[in-house]
């Protein structure tokens, strides 16, 4: 039985993904590089350092730089994030994620955040999301980012729930590719051919129904057993 949703916060609860890849395009420029068009979805889900080193490496920087210069390049990256993020209100959550944390609180579903943004809790806070959530998984603590299943097994661990049990939603590819590894079953948001690996797939978050979801979940175990 579905007891618990495990959400992705970035490109999930809100489009911050696009101020993400517009403070990574300001960083490359300072540097003298070009992002290619397919950098928006290869950094989605990224950390922040492992972000960094692609935005390097589509440079041919990537050996250039000493691990304080890198840690600086980061810290200013996340400055600009922050300013184009200072504006964000409640209006800015997602369509459809207001009545799918509605449909699953009133279906006392356990939630947690598995977002790999270490600034999560400032984002729900300008969302007046903070107190939907049951935990957050703190990436600080992490050993490995995705596509490693670490956090979404984190994530479960915290809403106290076994791998068959949870239901976990991602909009970048290595996102689905971690939640596969940790044995969950995957909601994707957004293109089939980038997240061909999840087990139910929406255009949108506007897509996303509760009741759905638990069809195409029951399904899945069904298959599973
Ligand atoms: C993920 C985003 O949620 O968090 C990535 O999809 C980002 O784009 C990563 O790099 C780390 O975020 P932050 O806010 O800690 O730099
Ligand atoms: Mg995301």
């Amino acid at each position: 039985m579905l007891k618990g949703l495990l959400f992705d916060l970035d490109g999930v609860l809100t489009d911050s993904a696009k101020y993400h890849l517009q403070a990574w395009n300001q960083l490359a420029a300072d540097l003298d590089i070009t992002l290619p068009p397919e950098a928006n979805q290869q950094l989605r889900g990224r950390s922040r350092l492992d972000s960094l080193n692609l935005v390097l490496s589509y440079g041919q920087q990537e050996n250039r730089y000493t691990n304080e210069q890198k840690a600086a390049f980061a810290k200013t990256k996340n400055q600009m994030y922050l300013h184009l993020i200072q504006a964000m209100t409640p209006a800015d959550i997602l369509p459809g994620i207001t009545a799918l944390l509605a449909a699953a609180k009133a279906a006392r579903l356990r939630m947690v955040i598995a977002s790999a943004s270490r600034n999560a809790p400032v984002i729900l806070n300008r969302l007046g999301l903070a107190q939907q959530f049951d935990g957050i998984v703190d990436p600080a603590t992490l050993h490995h980012g995705k596509p490693d299943p670490e956090i979404y097994e984190r994530a479960q661990t915290l809403a106290g729930l076994a791998t068959t049990e949870v239901a976990a939603f991602e909009d970048a590819a290595v996102g689905v590719a971690a939640i596969k590894a940790a044995g969950q079953f995957a909601v994707g948001i957004g293109d089939p051919a980038v997240l061909h690996q999840a087990d139910y797939i929406v255009p949108s978050t506007a897509d996303l129904k509760l009741e759905e979801i638990q069809r195409a979940y029951t399904a899945w175990l069904e298959r599973k057993e």
